[in-house]
């Protein structure tokens, strides 16, 4: 069983594949969770990409807009997801099945097979269990994507709160 400690702090990458729209929420949600509930010092939290489209780039600006509106700041630069990131997290959160396809296929052994997770497999209301890709549509996608991990995340780490040692 993990035990989180300070002196051992979880670490949780959340992967879309540009690493502009769905995982840098999910990372601003998931830290500005932590944060409210003081557990800051328990979690180290990151997100990348799958793709080197946009590495270097700051989170969608919709993106942005939707998680001001909620008090949450999204301070990501992207970069992609390395085989070295399978080693480094503790968790790697998944956002779709073709990205979840893609980290498991850096490496060719299944070591790293349980660890690798979707988000949705935490959303009380999974629905197909993926995170919509919503950079070529409208506002009204973000904000569905915004509602879909913030209510993942929550559930996510109520389970991961209660390795919490404090
Ligand atoms: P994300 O969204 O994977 O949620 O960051 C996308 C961003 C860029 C592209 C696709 C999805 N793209 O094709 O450039």
């Amino acid at each position: 069983m993990t035990v989180i400690t300070k002196e051992s702090p979880f670490k949780i990458v959340f992967v879309c594949l540009g690493n502009i729209c769905r995982s840098p929420t999910a990372e601003g949600i998931f830290q500005h969770l932590v944060n409210e509930r003081e557990l800051d010092p328990y979690f180290y939290v990151d997100s990348a990409g799958t793709s080197a489209y946009h590495i270097g780039e700051p989170a969608n600006s919709k993106s942005q807009k939707l998680a001001n509106e909620h008090g949450i700041e999204l301070r990501s630069r992207a970069r992609q997801f390395e085989k070295n990131d399978l080693e480094e997290f503790d968790l790697i959160v998944a956002m779709d099945r073709e990205n979840l396809a893609n980290i498991k296929s850096l490496d060719g052994s299944k070591d790293y097979e349980e660890k690798i997770v979707l988000l949705r497999d935490f959303d009380p209301n999974p629905g197909d269990g993926e995170v919509p890709d919503p950079y070529f549509g409208g506002m009204d996608g973000f904000k569905n994507v915004f509602d879909i991990v913030k209510r993942s995340c929550e559930a996510l780490l109520d389970e991961l709160e209660e390795k919490v040692s404090r």
